[in-house]
């Protein structure tokens, strides 16, 4: 069988603060296939931006890589880039031929990316030509013309300055700009959070379309559960810099084996609002990541929370095919196979 387009192994990222360090991402391993979407999701700081960083190798000064690895297409891509303290250049030739021709990323709060005193089109203009030198500018131009078709932008708006478009026309030069080079994985962090309901949905139903076209992959990450639901095909769950559940975004939402899961969803409503639910939120806030609690990370919160969670920390078991649940009790609470689910 092909290796899986992107897979992360055992991946383990620490950053060294005055206080100690911070144990931002904890054996974290997923794979996403050729076209695939990920879901990534979890409260504020449980990890996810530093995953995502991960990746494309572009941490802050003070991250640690202490182990795992990176795979694309079988290839790996991290491991030679780690020096011995642990620490990433991030110029490092492994990733400089892997970013945005590879992997592309539209970061969070993206929409105030472009250079304010550029026009728009010249920017994206830029970004080709400095990864294909050899590309015409007839070229260039004529790409730049299919990406905004694309991303639904009419095309007399390419040499606008970034202020001259509205806040969802941004978000759209940002994807248009994210697949200019073709990249096989794009990695959106919170693509949509910065805009409003309705912007945002139509956006997002635009990027569901932009990805069946181009079959791009995508990991996708955001607080929000609503996004990734009808987007991503599989869902990661994230607490704490661990991965707490996995699973098809069916099995996330239908056959939930997790507490923290469970407890997120239910502090989100449907974006459709077809189900009446009633918002909750989820009690206390997420640990300290310098000493996060023995046992299982989520326990202090967790309403199941038994003797041996406080102790014993749990391993990410699988539930189903292709499900995992990292909860001693995952069985107990939500059942062997679940089907059931809230
Ligand atoms: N450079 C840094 N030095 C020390 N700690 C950091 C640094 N960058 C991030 N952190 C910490 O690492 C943890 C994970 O941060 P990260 O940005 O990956 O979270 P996140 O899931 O993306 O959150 P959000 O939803 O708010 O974007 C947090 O506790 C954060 O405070
Ligand atoms: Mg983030």
């Amino acid at each position: 069988m092909a290796a899986p387009l992107l897979e992360l192994e055992n991946l383990i990222v620490h950053f060294k603060t005055h206080r100690g360090w911070v144990h931002a991402v904890d054996n974290v391993s997923f794979t996403i296939g050729k076209g695939q979407t990920l879901g990534l999701v979890g409260e504020s700081g449980c990890g996810k931006t530093t995953t995502a960083f991960s990746i494309l190798q572009i941490l802050p000064y003070n991250a640690h890589v202490k182990g795992g690895d990176v795979r694309l297409k079988g290839r790996s891509i991290l491991r030679d880039s780690v020096k011995e303290d642990g620490t990433i250049d991030p110029f490092n030739e492994n990733i400089r031929k892997v970013r945005w021709k590879e992997i592309s990323m539209i970061f969070q709060g993206a929409m105030n990316a472009f250079n304010p005193v550029y026009k728009v089109g010249d920017q994206i203009a830029e970004a080709i030509r400095v990864h294909y030198p050899d590309m015409s500018e007839q070229e260039i131009w004529k790409r730049i013309e299919e990406l905004y078709d694309l991303v639904g932008i009419p095309k007399d708006r390419i040499m606008n300055y970034p202020h001259e478009y509205s806040g969802g026309m941004k978000q759209r030069a940002i994807i248009a700009m994210a697949l200019a080079l073709n990249p096989s994985l794009i990695i959106a962090d919170e693509p949509t959070t910065a805009l409003d309901v309705i912007t945002q949905d139509r956006i997002l139903g635009e990027m569901k379309r932009i990805q069946e076209e181009t079959k791009t992959a995508m990991l996708l990450i955001t607080h929000d559960v609503s996004v990734v639901a009808e987007l991503s095909d599989k869902m990661a769950v994230m607490y704490a810099g661990q991965i707490v559940e996995m699973g098809t975004t069916r099995q996330i939402f239908k056959e939930t084996a997790h507490p923290y899961t469970e407890a997120l969803l239910g502090a989100f409503p449907s974006i459709k609002g077809d189900k009446k639910k009633r918002l909750k939120a989820i009690p206390g806030s997420p640990p300290d990541l310098i000493s996060p609690p023995r046992g299982c990370r989520f326990h202090p919160r967790c309403p199941y929370a038994r003797e041996r969670c406080l102790e014993d920390e749990p391993e990410l078991i699988k539930v189903g095919d292709g499900h995992y649940s990292r909860c001693h009790y995952t069985e107990e609470l939500f059942g062997a196979g679940q089907g059931g689910g809230a």
